[in-house]
């Protein structure tokens, strides 16, 4: 069901998409193919909305924090926004402090999509399209994407990823949802205990851009590969928990670059008992804390989002890739598909 959203300044229309199945309801707009709501039960058969956002696209547009929205051409930084690319220098928007972050100024969060519904058995969903063209916030080739959201019968939120160029061009797509499973705007996620399926993720220099040389989890305050409450470890005085007020750092999923989904992350909140485990083909993840949350934003159920009250986690290929040749390859050249999935199941 789609019904008008609100408009931006030019007039065009932004609309919402409303899709049920298997028991989770997905609010989607055309505008940044953001997910505005997404609503699950608790073990009673209480719904609550477990993801930040807004309820006007003015706020969307004002300054929203990348709130559900689809991330590209480059999901993180890029350092200091440059690469190299078959020879040729190229030069993205600076847009976090020295760096390029999700995409530059006007990244995918801010293009308005064409959405066209499908249904496919027991499954239903919208196909995305966006055309970004050649130059377009400094990346090279003119990139035809699709993503594919679906519900599938069992209540699962799968994400498809295609794109392909017209020429050389780096490409990293992600989601970012923030998730409190408790519900949007209840307060911090702290208690939330999460599981990660690395060994070993990525340090950053204070800028927030990679080192480049993976670090083990084991004995750090990194370690989720047994679950553990998000806040235990947070307040640890490491550096790098210093540098990015929290944790914002890719983590190397043991699984590594898998041709199908496999599992990556567990997230579960003791008080409604909801959980969320997430499947990915890619073989990196964001975990990042909300740490830049900062009780200037109210969102869709008319509280105030404070630091710490959702948090990020964002499949991807690692942030920097162009830039470091040990990094699994973010390359599309033309002629080839890229594609990713990843799939979001919810329980309680
Ligand atoms: C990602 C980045 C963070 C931050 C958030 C959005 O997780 O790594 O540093 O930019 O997006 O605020």
């Amino acid at each position: 069901m789609k019904t008008l959203f609100g408009e931006l300044a030019d007039g065009t229309k932004v609309s919402s998409w409303f899709l049920e199945n298997g028991g989770t309801r997905l609010r989607v707009l055309d505008y940044g193919g953001i997910v505005q709501s997404l609503e699950i039960p608790d073990r009673d058969g209480r719904y609550a909305n477990v993801s930040l956002g807004f309820d006007t696209i003015e706020d969307y547009i004002a300054g929203s924090p990348y709130f559900g929205a689809l991330i590209g051409r480059y999901g993180n930084r890029v350092a200091e926004g440059r690469f190299t690319l078959d020879g040729e220098n190229h030069q993205l928007p600076l847009n976090d402090g020295a760096h390029s972050l999700h995409g530059g100024t006007e990244g995918f969060d801010r293009r308005v999509w064409e959405v066209e519904p499908f249904t496919d058995g027991p499954d239903v969903g919208l196909h995305l399209y966006l055309t970004s063209v050649d130059g377009e916030m400094g990346y090279p080739g003119t990139l035809e994407v699709k993503v594919t959201y679906t519900l599938t019968g069992g209540g699962d939120w799968r994400i498809d990823y295609e794109a392909t160029t017209d020429k050389a061009t780096f490409v990293n797509l992600t989601s970012h949802v923030y998730w409190n499973l408790a519900g949007e705007g209840t307060g911090s996620v702290q208690d939330h205990e999460l599981e990660i399926a690395a060994s070993r993720y990525l340090p950053v220099d204070p800028g927030l851009i990679p080192t480049g040389e993976p670090a083990d989890v084991a004995g750090t305050p990194f370690d989720f590969r047994e679950a553990k409450a998000i806040g235990r470890d947070l307040r640890v005085a490491h550096q790098q928990l210093l540098y990015s007020k929290g944790v914002d750092h890719n983590y190397v999923l043991d699984k590594g670059l898998t041709a199908r989904p496999e599992h990556a992350a567990g997230l579960r909140d003791p008080s409604s008992g909801r959980t969320l485990t997430i499947a990915t083909t890619e073989p990196g993840l964001q975990f990042y804390s909300g740490n830049f949350l900062d009780g200037t934003l109210v969102g869709t159920g008319g509280n105030i989002y404070r630091q710490g009250d959702a948090l990020c986690l964002e499949t991807q290929r690692f942030p920097d890739s162009p830039n470091q040749p040990s990094f699994p390859s973010t390359l599309l050249r033309p002629g080839q598909t890229y594609r990713t999935t990843t799939i979001h199941s919810f329980g309680c």
